[in-house]
């Protein structure tokens, strides 16, 4: 162990520094697939639309479980790391889309891998979910309560998604993303964040329907209808996005050129330029994937991070700025320093199982099991 001057006590005592390095990473898409043009077969929409808007070409339907993403994605993330389930010591589970509260999502994940010596929690900020879990578990690995975690983000919109909704459906998307922490004397992973919250405006972005505000209130769970204020939303993730990056930054004594890839939330590729221009980032340090997957929500930083690994983006030693904002209205913006290995040890050959239906399928079932949107307004709370 690496020994530091103790700073906070004055007495002069020595402590030892860990850090939670990032050392495995993995992803899990559903492989269905929702073009635009599927969607403008049942919305007032289209191709050009959704495009110049967003970014957003296409997004995948999910056939499975959130859980079942999430473990394969955290079994991928344990492979790349050279770890078995055994050196797992904590899981937190980062999504608003749990498919139960009680037990909660990450227990099932450590069920499914067998990871019996783990704690388990899940974190739900939204689309930010992935982040704060990210800065729980290294909370937890520099305070020695843990020595090794797995943080994953992951979504299963579909099923809540209010798909006659053109203003929200065409936006959203299923994934998971994992990444495994180990505690490291070196100066890496996630360095320091900015997190933060307007929860004044929490209306602007409320799936009504999906907690137990709703219980017994007729409205059975997956009947949601969505308050999306698009605008406002948009307005206050770029004020939120940039004001973390810039005091993460400050305080980390760094500018914006000593920033050497940004992977930011997807929800819309105008608010990622919008963040760029206003954070004095250079276009090609920012990783973008939105046109393939649309916002996942939790997943959408951990698949990015997961892609710009894979696609060569990420070099020993970089410095890695992260901002991202979602539901509540939370936002932040974590700095990471990345360790020296960009290739993973092993490959899990675990895969979900096969679908046989089309995203549109999916989707015609999900729009054919919900109410009608009228009677869902009424019973809004
Ligand atoms: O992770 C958090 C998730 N939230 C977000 O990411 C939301 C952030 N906000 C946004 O990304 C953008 O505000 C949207 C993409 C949601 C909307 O883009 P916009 O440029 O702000 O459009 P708008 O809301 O001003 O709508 C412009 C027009 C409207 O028609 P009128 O009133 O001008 O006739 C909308 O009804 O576009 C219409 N419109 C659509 N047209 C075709 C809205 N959605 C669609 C659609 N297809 N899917």
């Amino acid at each position: 162990m690496m020994l530091l001057q103790c700073q906070s006590n004055g007495l002069g005592v020595q402590h030892n520094m860990t850090y939670a390095a990032i050392t495995g990473w993995g992803k899990c898409l559903p492989p269905a697939a929702l073009t635009n043009a599927d969607l403008a077969t049942f919305l007032d929409t289209d191709d050009e639309w959704i495009k110049t808007r967003t970014g957003m070409q296409e997004r995948r339907i999910s056939h499975v479980s959130v859980s079942d993403l999430g473990y394969i994605a955290a079994l991928r993330a344990l492979a790349a790391a050279g770890k078995t389930v055994d050196d797992v010591e904590l899981i937190v589970f980062g999504s608003c889309t749990p498919d139960q509260i009680c037990p909660n999502v990450a227990s099932r994940v450590q069920e499914l891998l067998g990871a019996g010596r783990a704690a388990c929690m899940d974190v739900n900020t939204a689309c930010t979910s992935f982040l704060y879990g990210l800065t729980t578990a290294s909370s937890m690995l520099r305070t020695g309560a843990v020595k090794s975690a797995i943080v994953i983000g992951a979504e299963v919109i579909s099923p809540i998604m209010d798909w006659d909704n053109r203003n929200v459906a065409v936006l959203f998307g299923d994934g998971a993303a994992a990444v495994y922490l180990e505690a490291s004397d070196h100066k890496e992973g996630l360095l320091d964040q900015q997190l933060g919250c307007y929860g004044e405006v929490r209306d602007i972005l409320t799936v009504h329907g999906w907690g137990m505000k709703y219980a017994n209130q007729e409205m059975q769970m997956g009947n949601s209808y969505w308050q999306f204020e698009g605008q406002e939303i948009f307005k206050r993730a770029v004020v939120g996005m940039v004001s973390a990056s810039n005091s993460v930054l400050e305080r980390n004594q760094l500018s914006s050129r000593d920033v050497d890839l940004v992977v930011p939330h997807q929800a819309n590729l105008r608010i990622i330029d919008a963040v760029a221009k206003r954070a004095d980032i250079e276009p090609e340090k920012v990783f973008v994937n939105v046109h393939r997957y649309g916002n996942m929500s939790a997943a959408t930083v951990a698949v990015a991070l997961v892609e710009s690994i894979e696609e060569g983006r990420v070099n020993p030693g970089d410095h890695i700025l992260l901002p991202a904002f979602g539901g509540g209205l939370s936002w932040c913006a974590h700095l990471i320093k990345w360790g020296e290995r960009i290739q993973p040890i092993g490959q899990s050959g675990a895969e979900l199982p096969a679908c046989n239906k089309t995203a549109l399928e999916l989707v015609d079932e999900l729009r054919a099991s919900k109410a009608p949107r009228t009677a869902l307004q009424g019973l809004m709370i």
